[in-house]
């Protein structure tokens, strides 16, 4: 059976951005905004968006593209190493992981958006009369695995039906919706009365944060990009392996990044303005699960057609959240229907299997939930990305660069080569250090000792690729 492409570029973009975009758009980035300065803040994370997370989603397109493989084939085949193939088993894992605690969350969500809208025939949702306790009750037992399975069923849905059939055309019609959906909102955001006091304090440009603490800064703005950009997984491997035909990867990943970070930017227009003309701060919703289901609920529950903003907010949430679960379901199943011939359906059904269990365990136990859904999936998604650049530097060396240079403009092929040197030297060593930080870990490294390391590692890379091009 021929292997599946895009139908479209715009499709393989959409889908892109339709895995990028979810509750790392939502429900953290503007809170992380808000926290760490703002404006100044939103400056190092682009900063860091374009030096560490395009390269690294060009590093991930160019090892999909090369091979039209999932991430355990293609590190196999473009190394022909047993050694790489079997840690490309790692993604498998990862999906995994991610999955199980991801589809818990769109679980709650699909049913806040399903309790929203009923009500929208007349009475209230029943998480307005108190939402801290509702989310308790959404959150535990039985109604969290049955919505968890209801999730991971939609999910399969759109997997089984293909990547042009359910991938392609499930992300043309979610993200245009997202967008109008999430753009029509902050419109009316922008009418509330808080909206003033919430730019002038989301867009603020306060430098005290990053003054105090720079790496402190680093560290959480990178894992943010990994996690948001949909890095490290392997998703954005499997999705270039859809790519047929050459055509500019790096155009299309620095376009996938700009509509990434302008949906984070967008969610906080809409949440804040509402916050702050119901006089809640920012920080008494906290981030995350307490933000969206407890801090947001309650402030629908106080305006006036609060149902039907309820029910946007929770519609683009839901939409985003499926969008990215089909991206990490695809992993897996890719890689089944690659190396072992399995049929696309009976892998779909095999890994949901799966998932229902891995999945059911973090709706039912909080601290596993807690801790696959932080630490885990940081640790796994850093090194995930940090073992696919190495291999992009030092595995595939000038096999990478004449893929990145296939159907590029000029911008981009002069920019090539600085490329290749960030992937295979310095991104790895900065993204092993944010890590260390994230564990307290990095004085005892210290800054300099590494700065050299991921200096020296430049160096032998430039020497391998000036030298003769080898014979093919
Ligand atoms: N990017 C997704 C989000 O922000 C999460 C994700 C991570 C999806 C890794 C796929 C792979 O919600
Ligand atoms: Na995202």
């Amino acid at each position: 059976m021929t292997r599946e492409t895009w139908a479209t570029r715009i499709g393989f973009i959409l889908a892109a951005v339709g895995s990028a975009v979810g509750l790392g758009n939502i429900w953290r980035f503007p809170w992380v905004t808000a926290e760490n300065g703002g404006s100044a803040f939103l400056v190092v994370y682009l900063g860091i968006v374009l030096l560490v997370g395009v390269p690294g989603l060009l590093a991930e397109f160019v090892i999909g593209r090369r091979s039209n493989r999932s991430p355990a084939g293609a590190l196999r085949s473009l190394s022909g190493s047993d050694a790489w193939g079997a840690w490309g088993l790692f993604y498998v894992g990862t999906a995994v992981a991610l999955l199980s605690f991801y589809s818990v969350v769109g679980g709650w969500i699909l049913r806040y958006f399903v309790e929203s809208g009923l009500a929208l025939a007349g009475t209230e949702p029943a998480y307005f009369a108190s939402p801290g306790q509702y989310f308790g009750g959404v959150a535990a037992g039985f109604d969290a695995v049955g919505f968890h399975v209801l999730f991971l069923a939609l999910t399969g849905i759109i997997v089984f039906a293909g990547v042009r059939r359910g991938i392609e055309l499930g992300t043309k019609v979610m993200m245009p919706a997202v967008l109008v959906l999430l753009v029509a909102l902050a419109g009316w955001a922008a009418t509330q009365s808080g909206a003033a006091e919430a730019y002038a304090f989301y867009l603020r440009f306060d430098l005290s944060v990053i003054r105090q603490n720079f790496f402190g800064v680093l560290g959480p703005a990178a894992g943010q990009a990994l996690f948001t950009l949909s890095l490290g997984a392997g998703t954005m491997v499997t999705y270039a392996s859809y790519v047929g035909e050459d055509r500019s990867l790096a155009f299309d990943g620095t376009t996938i990044a700009v509509l990434n970070t302008l949906v984070g930017v967008l969610a906080g227009l809409v949440v804040f303005p509402l916050l702050f003309s119901l006089g809640i701060s920012p920080g008494e919703t906290g981030t995350g699960a307490g933000a969206l289901f407890v801090g947001l609920a309650g402030a629908f529950s106080q305006l006036p057609g609060g149902t039907l903003i309820a029910t946007a907010f929770f519609a683009v949430v839901a939409l985003a959240a499926l969008s990215s679960s089909i991206s990490i379901l695809e992993i897996p199943v890719a890689f089944l229907v690659d190396e072992y011939d399995v049929e696309r359906r009976t892998a779909v059904a095999g890994v949901g299997a799966l998932v229902v269990v891995t999945g059911s365990v973090c709706a039912l136990d909080q601290s596993i939930f807690g801790f696959v859904a932080g630490t885990l999936v940081d640790v796994l998604l850093t090194a995930g990305l940090t073992a696919f650049l190495v291999f992009v530097g030092w595995v595939m060396g000038r096999d990478a660069l004449e893929e990145f240079r296939a159907g590029a403009g000029e911008v981009a092929t002069a920019l090539s080569t600085p490329w290749l040197f960030a992937a295979g030297a310095l991104l790895p060593v900065f993204l092993v250090f944010t890590l260390l930080t994230t564990f307290g870990m990095d004085a005892r490294l210290g800054f300099w000792p590494t700065v050299a390391t991921a200096a020296a590692l430049a160096v032998v890379i430039f020497a391998g690729v000036r030298g003769e091009p080898e014979a093919a």
